[in-house]
Parts: structure tokens; C-alpha cells; sequence
């Protein structure tokens, strides 16, 4: 009964939708009218500007952080820390605060990382800096984490690490996670495609 209830939390704090209640109260926007209409950072700070760019990130990220501690938390055994995270992320993404609408997975997703496996955070954080550096697209970062993060626990189960034991749940949900991420940016990759996507918001319309 402890677990069935720490995963309905582990979800009802993942469908927190930062985004959209802080453009909705502070701001007066509805962040699914501007933009990309995605409520997560990328838009924040597009839409909303650097300071609530930066709470959102703050907030979306420890969603995924504090749901996979729960079990930790709650001294909970049996049951993979990951589940946890990917409630999270599920709420993140089909919010039940925002008519299972929501963001595209990628804050909250590194927040589970971190809590759980912060040297593969590290090595996906590289690769997230270095593509964004060469792209200006965050959407491109975004998708190059999914497909490399992937591929590496796919080829490299053991990358998670040296560090921890092979956590069989943990290379099966995050191949998932990575499919889900590239499926939530098939409206950027279109547009990367087509030359069209939007490079980085954060030198544009940021004025608070
Ligand atoms: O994390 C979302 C980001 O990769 C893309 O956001 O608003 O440009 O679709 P957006």
C-alpha cells in the first residue's frame, strides 16, 4: 500500500506544471499560446524571460530529483528507485493539472539522473553543453542526449556505472525514456529538418 501510494505522489508531483501556473499567476500568460506552446524551461524562457526560465528548470528538474529519492525517503525496498523517476516524468509530460498536457521531458528527466545516477548525468550534461554550443537549438541538445544517453546504456549496459550494479529496469526505462524524448521533439526535429527551428531564447526577449 506504502509503494502504490509514493508512485500516485511520485506522478501528482510530476503533473505539477511549473511552467504554466507561474505564467498563468505571474504573468497572465498561458504559455500553450506563445511560442512552441511547450510549458517547459526551453519556453519559459522564451516566453516569461531568464528569471522564470531559471525557477522552472529549478522546479521541473527536482520534480524528477525528489520522486526518485522517494523510496529512498519513505525506506522503501523492492522496487527500482527508476519507477519512480519515470512517474515523474510521465506527470511532467501528461499533466493531470493541464489536461495531460505538459512538457517534453527533458528537465525532469535529468533531475532523475542525477538522483540516481549522477555520473551518467555528468556524461549526458557534456553532451547536452557541447551540442547546444554547436547548435544554438536546445531541441537538437535535447535529442542528441536521448539518442546518445540510449545507445550508450543499449551498447554499454554497465555504464551505470562501474559506479552501481547492473540495474536491468534502469537500461529497459531509460531505452524507453529515450524513444519518449525523441517522440515529444518530432515538431523540432521537422523543423530542424527544415532549417526552422528555434536557436537558443536565451540572448532573445529576455527582459526580466
Ligand atoms: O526541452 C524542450 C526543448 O528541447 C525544446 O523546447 O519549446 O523549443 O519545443 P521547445
Amino acid at each position: 500500500m506504502k509503494i502504490v501510494i509514493l508512485l500516485v505522489l511520485a506522478y501528482l508531483l510530476g503533473s505539477i506544471p511549473s511552467g504554466l501556473w507561474i505564467g498563468k499567476i505571474f504573468f497572465h500568460k498561458n504559455l500553450h499560446d506563445y511560442g512552441s506552446g511547450n510549458t517547459g524551461t526551453t519556453n519559459t524562457f522564451r516566453i516569461l524571460g531568464r528569471k522564470a526560465g531559471i525557477i522552472v528548470f529549478i522546479l521541473d528538474f527536482f520534480k524528477g530529483y525528489i520522486a526518485t529519492c522517494l523510496p529512498l525517503i519513505f525506506n522503501v525496498h523492492g522496487i527500482s528507485p527508476v519507477v519512480f523517476g519515470i512517474l515523474a516524468i510521465f506527470g511532467h509530460t501528461c499533466s493531470i493539472f493541464d489536461h495531460f498536457k505538459g512538457g517534453k521531458a527533458v528537465a525532469t528527466s535529468a533531475g532523475m539522473l542525477f538522483a540516481y545516477n549522477p555520473y551518467f548525468f555528468l556524461f549526458l550534461l557534456i553532451i547536452f553543453a557541447i551540442t547546444l554550443y554547436l547548435t544554438s537549438m536546445v531541441s537538437f541538445a535535447s535529442v542528441a542526449c536521448a539518442v546518445i544517453g540510449g545507445l550508450a546504456v543499449l551498447i554499454f549496459p554497465s555504464i551505470h556505472f562501474i559506479f552501481k550494479s547492473y540495474d536491468p529496469i534502469f537500461t529497459i526505462l531509460t531505452l524507453i525514456l529515450a524513444f519518449f524524448i525523441i517522440y515529444k521533439h518530432k515538431d523540432n526535429i521537422k523543423r530542424i529538418m527544415n532549417h526552422d527551428e528555434n536557436l537558443v531564447p536565451f540572448g532573445l526577449n529576455i527582459t526580466n
